[in-house]
């Protein structure tokens, strides 16, 4: 087992189906307003520290399978320091790939031991009037380095803050023994 140490950058990569609203949530956080139409991939963003809950500097990546290829997907999960999945809770099916492909691949590119915290992350709450959370609960026993599971809307910004903030505290207070960072570098 690798001891984790506390880095001094958090590195948050955003995963998931085609449209679930990968872009619009992070454009959503850096703007506070949401945008019907925006890029297929937003620009890498860093937030300074000082604006940050847990005061360190946090770069966000975001990916879009149209633009990007696997292996390139594959290299930013390597350099991340926490994942998050997105999937859209009224569209079943981008739920269903999380366990048949996105954390499966997430763990065929980190090494046994450095298992990076994964936040599942269900977009576009203002669209139904349920919760799908119990949805995940066999995902997460299946996969421990789950962290947690959060609902969220980039329309109505509900949450947005706190999915990137508990993206955060994973990677800087994990709740499952995970990596070293000085590792990686
Ligand atoms: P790719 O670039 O194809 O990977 O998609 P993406 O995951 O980045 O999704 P994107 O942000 O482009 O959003 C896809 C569509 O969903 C757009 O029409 C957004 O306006 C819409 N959308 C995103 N977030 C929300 C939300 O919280 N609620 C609703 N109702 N629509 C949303």
């Amino acid at each position: 087992m690798v001891f984790e140490s506390i880095p001094r950058t958090v590195r948050i990569i955003l995963l998931g189906e085609p449209g679930v609203g990968k872009t619009s949530l992070i454009l959503s956080l850096v703007t506070e307003e949401f945008a019907e139409n925006v890029p297929p991939k937003a620009e890498e963003i860093t937030i300074p520290a000082d604006v940050t809950p847990e005061q360190v500097p946090t770069n966000i990546i975001d990916i879009c399978l149209t633009e990007q290829t696997l292996e390139q997907v594959a290299e930013e999960i390597e350099k991340a320091h926490v994942i998050c999945i997105v999937f859209s809770v009224d569209r079943q099916e981008t739920l269903n790939r999380i366990a048949s492909y996105w954390l499966p691949f997430v763990r065929d590119n980190c090494p046994e031991d450095y298992r990076k915290p994964v936040i599942l992350v269900g977009n576009k709450i203002d669209l139904i009037d349920y919760s799908v959370v119990d949805n995940i609960w066999d995902i997460a026993e299946e996969y421990p380095e789950v962290d947690r599971c959060i609902e969220c809307s980039a329309k109505t910004l509900t949450n947005v803050s706190e999915m990137f903030y508990n993206a955060q505290k994973a990677v800087l207070h994990p709740v499952y023994p995970i990596y070293s960072i000085e590792e990686q570098e």
